[in-house]
């Protein structure tokens, strides 16, 4: 619950919730989030830019009263989704003859998932215009960052670009502008690369219509605010690209240490060839610290035993989760321990059908790696050496 003066007669309405540590049932959130709502007041007009997550609505009423606000023209959807059209309702209901503006699309899904009834919908499209009276609100279609519906409100007067999720970040901070520090960097690309990076190719077009209206000020609905824009905006960019690093993310579920030694032994042969190793044991992993490394790493291993004849449920979701993100990764290995059989490999290849790349000869052994093995795992690891120089990242 926070209010902050942005400049004259535009106000940030933060509502942190520090406590909150999961998001979407899926996503952790290890430094909480808030949700940010924008007030700007023309001198016929006010409009409030989203709102706060359903959870947090009662709060989100109480900081506007704080501020002194006693009429509400229009409230702008950027995006449907409950974490920032929650308290619409209870806005709508405060102020009844306020109309929400955003285009079709979200106006269908806030119909659906809030149940906001029809006659308060004013509909936008691309390029409008709405004058609150020397403030200037022009909207722009923003499509999949990260729903098909998604704006981005610019005001023109400012050049401020209010982007919801776009350039957002989970982190609950007073340090609501920022000109770009390691941590909100951090922070900035755990959410990209959770939310945004299956939708990178929509991005680069989305980004260029951000950057056209030359925003001196990027003003997101999580996290905090970027002074500098081009800081955010360079990040993604490098994100988006097809860039990757001379990384190894080995993925790795160990029950009787096979795995793990066979995993220990590749780790040291991929740092003889000079290449970068992240090594996550999959049991303790932070979703979104795969989710990251996934963004960078030029190849991903997963290693696992054999339980019930497939792979261990922690390899298969965690494959599975690779896929649904779309990695830039080029190479693709898999390293399995049995002990009387099975189709982990096979399983573990029919979940990833979106990887494009170079899948290596899979590795597989009965029990802990015997020598066999191990001279496989050694060939392995000269071998993605050999293919991260072909590809120039060594
Ligand atoms: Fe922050 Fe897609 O909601």
């Amino acid at each position: 619950m926070a209010t902050f003066k942005l400049k004259d007669h535009i106000y940030l309405i933060n509502t942190l919730h520090w406590e909150r540590r999961l998001f979407d049932e899926l996503i952790p959130l290890p430094e909480g989030t808030t949700y940010n709502a924008y007030v700007i007041i023309g001198k016929d007009k006010t409009a409030l830019i989203d709102s706060a997550d359903t959870l947090k609505a009662f709060e989100f009423l109480k900081d506007l009263e704080a501020l002194g606000i006693d009429k509400i023209d229009y409230v702008i959807a950027n995006h449907a989704e409950q974490d920032h059209s929650g308290a619409i309702p209870k806005v709508l209901n405060k102020f009844e003859k306020a109309k929400v503006i955003t285009n079709p699309k979200c106006a269908e899904l806030l119909k659906t998932h809030l149940r906001i009834p029809d006659n308060k919908f004013q509909i936008i499209q691309e390029n409008d215009l709405l004058d609150l009276g020397g403030k200037t609100l022009r909207f722009v279609m923003t499509p999949w960052v990260h729903w098909p519906e998604t704006q981005v409100t610019f005001l023109e007067e400012d050049h401020i670009a209010f982007t919801c999720d776009f350039f957002g970040s989970h982190l609950a901070t007073t340090e609501f502008i920022t000109d770009g520090t390691p941590d909100v960097y951090n922070s900035a690309k755990r959410y990209y690369a959770e939310i945004m990076a299956p939708f990178r190719n929509m991005i680069s077009k989305n980004i260029e219509k951000v950057e056209n209206f030359e925003p001196l000020m990027i003003c997101p609905s999580h996290g905090p605010i970027y002074r500098k824009p081009e800081f955010i905006i360079n990040a993604y960019k490098d994100w988006i690209s097809d860039k990757v690093d001379n990384l190894v993310l080995l993925l790795y579920v160990s029950m009787h240490h096979s795995i793990e030694h066979a995993i220990r032994f590749l780790e040291q042969k991929l740092i003889d060839n000079g290449v970068m190793v992240k090594t996550v044991s999959l049991s303790t992993a932070d979703t979104g610290e795969v989710a990251m490394a996934l963004i960078d790493a030029a190849t991903i291993i997963v290693a696992t035993p054999t339980v019930h004849a497939s792979a261990h449920p922690l390899a298969i979701y965690y494959t599975f989760l690779a896929n649904l993100l779309r990695p830039k990764t080029k190479f693709l290995g898999i390293i399995n321990s049995y002990g009387w059989g099975g189709k982990a490999i096979e399983d573990l290849k029919n979940l990833f059908p979106n990887f494009k790349g170079e899948l290596f000869e899979p590795i597989s052994f009965k029990g802990m790696p015997d020598e066999e093995a191990m001279g496989k795992l050694e060939r392995l690891a000269s071998t993605i050496a050999q293919k991260h120089k072909e590809v120039g990242l060594l």
